[in-house]
């Protein structure tokens, strides 16, 4: 077989969705659409507005707001430099130095990015490229020692030259909190009446390890208020708008956690956390590596494992609920009473610490049935204080994002998923002159609201019955010459067989009054 023959036989890769992401299809969209409506809907009851930020920000917004120390910034983000489109690296030895003079010339032009570690990264591959042109050309006869200075060289040279950040490192979206931070400060909406209310749904991206309600691509749902005062009834009305959502959605079997995770001064979560560490270094032997770890970075986490063998241990430590200062305390008393005052029934949870660090007093999660260890369905709380971090003015906030794969798994393990969407009508039509009422029909049923099925060409009526049921149709119109030229289409109900003779009119009234 030639070549040209052996390729044509090969057969073209077949692609699929990456690990970690996947196709929303219907009928299941039918229900993502219904639970983001109602979202819009209660929402906007709640007096909220909807914002839509870009998919991707600068990788630094996320690191100081979310935390360099989480899993979410340090593994989990997909991280990529925003290079400009005309810089070219280069491909052949004769092209780095051109390449070098380029680079520092933007460098100090500011075109790309001035930091410490790009400067420093330019040093080196100034230095080495300088070293790379001195031992390059000596021609043959080169001793052994002089080769490996060449090939030392040029390895270091190209390894500098690679990291050169030719423009800012972004990130695509983990959460959506800082962005909405991000856009408060930089639209000026501190001057605003006060709380501003914004909602978003959208895809985030982090990766983790895939499994059932966990995906490398998800969808949440999320609303936030930011600036006004940090009254207890703000971080209660928030909550029951949530659970008024989840309940129009008709979701099964809700669990409301909160906690007070106070705020960082020595009187309150700081001596906190020195006393966690403390009785934590006290067991360390008896926990795991991730917790060990974490007596180091972040004790509180060591409150969120799952894992078997350390529950009595963690049982034993002391709760946070007892180390609030007297103003987070009043702060909590009075949430927990805003929450009685709007009937939302909760549950304490004093290990309910969430994995993000913006978090200060309130936090809280919810389940759901159905899910699996993967069980969260939403989780928020409040972070007074991060629009400062990010350059604003100080702002209180307190928002909650809910996973909308999550949500929408749980409404379909109880029987709450779409249906396949059918047809009200499927058009059997039959011979040239049919052919053009079939499409005038068409266009009115549509206009009217209907969902109607066209076939392109032309069927046999047997056939064409047959792909009506097929598409789950109510109702077949029958379009021949005789219907055409009397008038009077023919109607016929795929669940009963009757037929019936109508006008186009007597029709359309016919379908609205059913
Ligand atoms: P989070 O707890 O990281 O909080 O995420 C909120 C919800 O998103 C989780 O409860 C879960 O339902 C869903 N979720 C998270 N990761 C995945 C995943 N890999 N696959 C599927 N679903 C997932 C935040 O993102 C905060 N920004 C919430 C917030 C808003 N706090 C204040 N304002």
């Amino acid at each position: 077989m030639s070549e040209v023959a052996a390729k044509k036989e090969e057969k073209p890769r077949k692609f699929q969705a990456i690990r970690g992401t996947r196709d929303l299809l219907p009928p299941d969209t039918a229900l993502w659409n219904r639970v983001e409506q109602t979202a819009h809907e209660v929402f906007g009851t709640f007096g909220f507005g909807e914002i839509r930020p870009p998919i991707f920000e600068p990788t630094e917004l996320f690191a100081r707001a979310v935390g360099g120390e989480t899993d979410i910034v340090s593994k989990e983000m997909y991280t990529f430099e925003d290079r400009p489109l005309d810089i070219k690296q280069p491909e052949f030895l004769s092209q780095y130095s051109d390449y070098l003079q380029l680079v520092q010339s933007l460098y100090r032009k500011g075109e790309i990015p001035q930091t410490e570690e790009n400067q420093k990264t330019i040093e080196n591959f100034s230095e080495w490229h300088e070293k790379f042109a001195a031992t390059e050309g000596k021609g043959s006869g080169i001793t052994q020692v002089q080769f490996e200075n060449f090939e030392n060289a040029l390895y270091r040279m190209v390894f500098w030259c690679e990291r050169v950040h030719l423009g800012p490192q972004v990130s695509l979206r983990p959460e959506a909190t800082a962005s909405v931070c991000r856009a408060y400060i930089e639209h000026n909406m501190q001057q605003l009446p006060q709380p501003v209310k914004l909602y978003y749904m959208g895809p985030m991206f982090r990766r983790e390890r895939p499994q059932k309600g966990r995906y490398r691509q998800f969808y949440q749902i999320g609303a936030e208020i930011l600036g006004g005062p940090d009254a207890p009834a703000i971080d209660a009305e928030l909550i029951e708008m949530l659970m008024t959502f989840f309940d129009k959605c008709g979701l099964q079997g809700t669990e409301l956690s909160i906690n007070s995770i106070g705020h960082a001064a020595d009187n309150c979560r700081r001596g906190y956390v020195a006393k966690l560490r403390e009785e934590l270094l006290k067991v360390k032997d008896k926990l795991g590596a991730d917790s060990q770890r974490r007596i180091e970075t972040n004790p509180l986490r060591v409150l969120d494992s799952k894992l078997e063998h350390e529950q009595a241990i963690i049982a034993t430590l002391p709760h946070i609920a007892d180390h609030l200062c007297d103003e987070c305390k009043t702060h909590y008393a009075a949430v927990k009473h805003e929450l009685e005052l709007r009937g939302v029934i909760y549950r304490e949870n004093w290990r309910l610490v969430r994995g993000l660090d913006y978090y200060m007093r309130t936090t809280f999660e919810i389940t759901a049935q159905g899910l699996g260890s993967q069980n969260a369905v939403c989780g928020g709380g409040r972070y007074d204080g991060l629009v400062e971090l990010l350059g604003g003015p100080p702002t209180k906030g307190i928002g909650f994002a809910i996973g909308e794969d999550r949500l929408i798994l749980s409404l379909q393990e109880s029987g709450k998923g779409a249906a396949p969407q059918g047809r009200d009508v499927y058009i059997a039509w039959m011979g040239e002159r049919a052919y053009a009422t079939a499409i005038r029909a068409a266009k009115d049923l549509r206009n009217a609201g209907f969902r109607v099925e066209l076939p392109p060409t032309e069927l046999k009526f047997g056939k064409a019955l047959e792909r009506a049921s097929k598409l789950g149709s109510r109702f077949a119109l029958i379009l021949g010459d005789n219907e055409v030229q009397s008038g009077e289409w023919t109607l016929k109900n795929l669940a009963t067989s009757e037929q019936q003779k109508l006008t186009e009119q007597a029709l359309l009234e016919y379908l609205h009054g059913l």
